[in-house]
């Protein structure tokens, strides 16, 4: 009998239940009745406290448009996982250790960076690890495309969609708060698909005095409106220059409750006219999957069945090029997939007319 430990780790993405059923479903086949599975509970905090339970068959079904994760997750910072914590909990050793009482061959995880530190870890430690890139911000090293990050890009340019008939009616400036963390492949994406005039990127600082001669411009030319797509991500040009811990401390100090909020109020005091600031958040991850993240979870999970059966373990499944591969995890921990400032869509972006603000 096989036994495999499944989890679902990090912030949540449309495509995980698609994913999870297609792991499953690709076992079914291939072991039939011979495979048992373990969904453990809300991530690693599942596996470190032993909190897990067998999953029948027909669980995984009817899943596959369902948003979130029937799994639970939580997250589980990588930078703590070695700290021993106050009531002494090694949570290494008992993420071992619930491997082994489990007696599982192989432990299935689904999640973005944070996950995949800690999934090489675990690989490092001697556990069978295979994983699934999920997350909307599209930054995990190794594969073109993650899963969730196109549900997202629907979701935030449905945003802008609307937002732009309240700008021209109103004739205002509006700023659209889009999320992604560090990089800006959501902003970038949905910018271009909801017709942004602006769009402010982590990977290409911002000029205040730039991005508001881009609304002078349009105003110029008649136009009653503006709209900018702002990374939550997003960073001046002052900012770049920071270290990390000079960045952390002047963020800190910030008073505006967030990035376009804080653009919004430069603007203002350099236009001289209102503007207003939508930050959509968590809805961007909500829902169901688009038909793409269903069709790219279920071949990441279908892909993650064949490595697990081929006993090919320590690997992410990836897409590369069209096809999925598998790539080792020593290589996937700790790298961030940034957009390329100079790459096709942006100059795409650029030709359209879209400002980046540099
Ligand atoms: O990584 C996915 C993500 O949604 C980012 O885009 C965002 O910065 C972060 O998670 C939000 O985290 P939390 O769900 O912990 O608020």
């Amino acid at each position: 009998m096989l036994r495999v430990g499944i989890l679902t780790s990090g912030g949540d993405c449309q495509g995980l239940n698609a994913a999870i059923r297609g792991v499953a479903k690709g076992l079914y086949g291939e072991f039939g009745k011979d495979v048992e599975i373990l969904g453990i509970q809300d991530g690693y905090r599942g596996l470190i406290e032993g909190e897990a339970r067998s999953i029948g068959q027909e669980e995984f079904s009817g899943i596959l448009t369902l948003g979130g994760t029937i799994l639970g997750t939580s997250r589980q910072p990588f930078k703590l996982m070695r700290v021993v914590d106050e009531n002494s909990v090694d949570k290494v050793k008992q993420m071992k250790d619930h491997y082994k009482k489990w007696k599982l061959d192989c432990l299935v995880v689904l999640g973005g960076n944070g996950t995949h530190k800690t999934a090489n870890l675990l690989s490092e430690e001697g556990l069978n690890v295979v994983s699934l890139p999920k997350t909307i911000d599209n930054d995990l090293w190794g594969t073109d495309m993650t899963f969730g990050f196109q549900s997202a890009v629907e979701l935030a340019t449905y945003v802008l969609d609307c937002i732009h008939t309240t700008a021209t009616s109103h004739g205002r400036v509006f700023l659209v708060e889009i999320m992604g963390h560090k990089v800006g492949w959501l902003t970038l994406h949905a910018g271009i698909a909801g017709g942004a005039d602006v769009i402010l990127l982590p990977e290409i600082p911002y000029d205040i005095d730039k991005t508001a001669r881009c609304i002078q411009r349009r105003e110029r030319a008649g136009k009653r409106f503006s709209i900018l797509a702002v990374a939550e991500g997003a960073i001046s040009r002052q900012e770049a220059k920071l270290s990390k811990k000079e960045f952390k401390a002047a963020r800190a100090e910030m008073k505006d409750p967030s990035i376009a909020y804080r653009v919004s109020r430069e603007l203002g005091e350099k236009l001289g006219q209102e503007i207003r600031v939508t930050v959509p958040g968590h809805f961007q991850r909500g829902g169901s999957p688009c038909a793409y993240d269903r069709v790219l979870a279920t071949r990441f999970g279908a892909g993650a069945a064949r490595l697990i059966a081929e006993k090919k373990f320590g690997c992410m499944v990836a897409l590369q090029n069209g096809q999925i591969v598998p790539v080792p995890l020593s290589e996937v921990a700790g790298k961030l997939k940034l957009v390329p400032p100079d790459c096709g869509t942006v100059q795409a972006a650029k030709e359209m007319g879209i400002g980046f603000g540099d």
